[in-house]
């Protein structure tokens, strides 16, 4: 099928590339066109895994295009999705006007019936605003359909939760508008791409083939922001739990290994940190209370959510206080930036936060991301000391503080960082090491809702009120 995809961003790049791997025509649109030209180069923004190898794979084809008129592409699209940005403003309302400029020319641009799909995250009702541009811009209603096709895919697995997705949700008012969209996932949904040898490997477990579920367009609307309100709910409930457990020195670990047991809890996503954070959560969190109260509704967990993940980070810096007791001149280690690991994105990241803070209290910082240090560069300038790797940064530092979950932080060399530490001292905000390890390598090791390893004179396994 001939489709175009607005907007190069994350949604945009990997669900363009996903489409051209799943064997459509694919035009990618984006108005800037330094990014453009930087695409048909073969250069990619973002670093995302396995996203490499589908642009060397399709590159140069007819699958896969680049340009940065939309008009362009519209001569041959049958369906356009839409995937820029949709900022929050002030009020955390989401600021659609980026939507609203495309579907414009849309309305003036297409050949004939399209099909316009939302692939950026919108909130309810978008659909229906989408629709009256497009009349009001003199398309007849029999000339398009819009159709709300949310996306699921997590920054660091984006490519394979594309292609290996626990569902595709379709929301659609017609039939005709259901079937075409629904069959640009049939590689999919009847499995055939997973069989193919060129496929790229799923994780365990996969769900082959993908299940597809189709709505109306407001449900599917609203499976979006429930979706992700519902995953940040998790993470700061248990970050509550961590609390509770900090107070009266019992192992969250032990907790949500016994929670996540109840399959209509799961274990996933009950991982107790420093907050959620990125681009997704704090922007669509704010966007749901929005909507919520346009509709008439108090979403008022909404609120608490939003709260409890703000003081996270500040419990984490409580524990990083009771660990060093003056922040004033202390030198640390710092062990990620990124707002999680496996992703260059900065955005909202609870690690640059804390950072933030260590600095304003007159800490200084050696930092080590696998990532994203030229990003942080830009944005801390020099405020940081930025090194190779992540003994470097524990040279001669008074503690190593551990702020992401990149899988080689839980991985170090605990004697090689015994060694350049000035301190025997880790504050690990991601509970990347057992106790056992820690205790046994000699470190004061202090973590998220579990038992702190003290010095030897302190009591060890009282109680730790981070109150
Ligand atoms: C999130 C959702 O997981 C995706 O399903 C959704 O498509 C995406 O938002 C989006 O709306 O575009 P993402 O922001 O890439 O994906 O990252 P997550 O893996 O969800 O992590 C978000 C934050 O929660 C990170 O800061 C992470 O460290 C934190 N987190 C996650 C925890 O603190 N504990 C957990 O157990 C899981």
């Amino acid at each position: 099928m001939d489709i175009a995809v607005v907007g190069s961003g994350y949604v945009g790049l990997v669900a363009g590339l996903c489409f051209a791997e799943l064997g459509h025509r694919v035009t990618m649109v984006d108005n800037d066109p330094q990014k453009t030209a930087m695409l048909r180069e073969g250069q990619l923004p973002i670093h995302e895994q396995f996203l490499p190898e589908l642009m060397d794979r399709h590159r140069g084809s007819d699958r896969l295009t680049f340009t940065d008129s939309l008009a362009v592409a519209l001569e041959t699209a049958k369906v356009v999705f839409i995937a820029v940005g949709t900022p929050p403003k002030e009020d955390g309302e989401a600021d659609l006007s980026y939507i609203e400029e495309v579907v414009r020319t849309i309305a003036c641009c297409a050949k004939g019936y399209i099909v316009v799909v939302e692939k950026s995250t919108v909130p309810v009702l978008t659909h229906d605003w989408i629709r009256r541009v497009m009349t009001l811009n003199g398309r007849k209603r029999e000339d398009f359909d819009v159709v709300s096709n949310p996306e699921f895919l997590r920054e660091g697995t984006a490519v394979l939760d594309f292609l290996y997705p626990d569902r595709i949700v379709v929301g659609a008012d017609t039939e005709i508008s259901a079937q075409l969209v629904s069959k640009i996932y049939e590689p999919l949904t009847s499995g055939e791409y997973h069989k193919r040898k060129t496929a790229f490997p799923g994780p365990a477990n996969a769900p082959t083939p993908s299940q597809l579920i189709v709505t109306s367009a407001k449900s599917a609307e609203l499976i979006k922001h429930a979706s992700n309100a519902f995953l940040a709910t998790k993470i700061s409930f248990i970050n509550a739990v961590a609390s509770i457990c900090d107070a009266v020195g019992a192992d969250v670990q032990e907790v949500c290994k016994g929670m996540g047991a109840d399959v209509r809890i799961g274990n996933r996503f009950l991982n107790p940190g420093i907050g959620y954070g990125g681009s997704c959560f704090p922007k669509d969190l704010t966007a749901f209370r929005s909507v919520a109260r346009e509709c008439g509704y108090d979403f008022g967990l909404l609120d608490e959510v939003i709260r409890i993940n703000d003081q996270q980070r500040q419990r984490y810096l409580r524990k990083v206080r009771q660990a060093l007791w003056n922040l004033k001149g202390k030198h640390l280690a710092i062990l990620g930036l990124t707002f999680k690991g496996g992703t260059d994105d900065i955005r909202e990241s609870p690690a640059l936060a804390v950072v933030r803070t260590l600095l304003e209290e007159g800490a200084t910082v050696a930092a080590y991301d696998p990532a994203a240090m030229d990003r942080v560069r830009s944005e801390f300038g020099e405020s940081i000391k930025y090194v190779a790797n992540a003994y470097d940064a524990c040279e001669d530092a008074d503690a190593l503080l551990i702020l992401t979950d990149w899988a080689e932080f839980a991985e170090l060399d605990l004697a090689k960082v015994g060694k350049a530490l000035r301190y025997p001292i880790i504050v690990d905000g991601r509970n990347l090491y057992s106790l056992t390890k820690m205790r046994e390598a000699g470190f004061q090791y202090y973590s998220v809702g579990r038992p702190s390893i003290l010095p030897m004179h302190e009591h060890a396994g009282a109680a730790q009120s981070t109150k």
